[in-house]
């Protein structure tokens, strides 16, 4: 018998949004309610790290998450590995000196390089690295947009993970999420420059899970409805000719004007949500200040479902950035204490 292990490594990048994706039309397919766009960061800073391998030698599917068992009988890894396996078998069926790779146990091993308690989003890295890893493994013939319709069904960010550079995901419209995927707006060369800092609350505790916190915006938020019908389409629209015209000012409005509809949708819910925290808007208030200091717009804050921020600013203006934000949270209390600077300089994967 082939007791052969086979394997294939490879590794995902974090992304942060600019236009966030928050709410889903199909929660089991996680279809989302619009469309979003994303900066993807570096693998030398934020990545994760998957090797995928199987054998008839193994005794069931295992996840080793940081060195720890972890558990993949979730419904999302599930429908993740039922997608890799049937295009898998349906190489197999085609031809008959195929390994039958299909019917193997699979054995997963991811480790980010960043530490997964500092509240970070790890989400979408870590499907996307098991999505490529696996479709290595069985060598599937396949983009990085068709694997984004797998990687979505794992964590909808994730879908944006597979590409470099800036990113959108397009909601579509078919009920079976065929149109629901991720494509390349421009590639990281085409504007090289641009820089995330990164800025962790790490006394951050996880609240509400952004599946929950989706659940109940769609549910009972009004201003929900007026965000998808209106501001998002419009945002994704200026978005995406700010980052073609390379506009950082337009860029950091819609980055900042997004991140404040999505976190006053959240605040709109009943009862409301609050991801950000006093400490998250004393960094509102100093990327106003650097700013209004600066004369012009070097920097730009956004929050996902937590307190931490993720400041964009253009290498260029990296003393101003770095100069000022730092002496101007020393003098905030929570960033003092309760936070830490995480990543000064984040570049674009390519
Ligand atoms: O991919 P999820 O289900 O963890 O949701 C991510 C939601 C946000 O990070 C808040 C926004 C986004 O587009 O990444």
């Amino acid at each position: 018998a082939d007791t052969k292990v086979y394997r294939a490594s490879t590794t995902a990048p974090v992304n942060i949004a600019v236009v966030k994706y928050w709410g889903k039309r199909d929660p089991k397919l996680n279809l989302p309610t619009n469309s979003s766009l994303s900066v993807t960061l570096s693998q030398d800073d934020l990545r994760t790290l998957t090797t995928a391998s199987c054998s008839s030698a193994y005794k069931e599917d295992t996840l080793l998450l940081n060195g720890s068992p972890s558990d993949l009988t979730g419904a999302r890894t599930q429908a993740c590995l039922r997608e890799l396996r049937s295009r898998r078998a349906a190489l197999e069926s085609n031809d008959a000196s195929l390994p039958k790779l299909s019917t193997m146990p699979l054995l997963l091993v991811s480790e980010n390089n960043f530490p997964t308690a500092a509240g970070l989003a790890s989400s979408a890295a870590g499907f996307a690295a098991l999505v490529r890893a696996t479709a290595d493994l069985y060598e599937l013939p396949a983009s990085p947009t068709e694997l984004s319709l797998i990687a979505r069904q794992g964590s909808g960010s994730a879908c944006r993970s597979l590409f470099g550079g800036y990113v959108a995901w397009r909601h579509g419209s078919q009920a079976d999420g065929l149109d629901s995927k991720a494509v390349e707006v421009a590639p990281a060369s085409h504007w090289p420059t641009m820089r995330a800092l990164i800025l962790v609350v790490s006394a951050a505790k996880k609240g509400v899970s952004s599946t929950s916190g989706m659940q109940q915006t769609v549910a009972t938020s009004g201003l929900f409805k007026q965000r998808i019908a209106d501001v998002v389409p419009a945002n994704m629209e200026t978005m995406e000719a700010a980052i073609a015209a390379k506009d950082f000012a337009k860029f950091a409005e819609v980055t900042m004007r997004d991140s404040n509809s999505f976190h006053a949708t959240c605040a709109d819910t009943y009862p409301p949500i609050f991801y950000m925290n006093d400490v998250s808007r004393a960094a509102v208030r100093a990327v106003e200040a650097i700013n209004a200091a600066a004369g012009r717009t070097v920097a730009a804050y956004t929050f996902d479902a937590g307190p931490n921020a993720v400041i964009y600013y253009l290498e260029e203006d990296k003393e101003t950035i770095l100069g000022t934000f730092y002496p101007l949270l020393q003098d905030t209390d929570g960033w003092k204490d309760g936070a830490k600077v995480f990543k000064t300089s984040v570049e674009l994967d390519e």
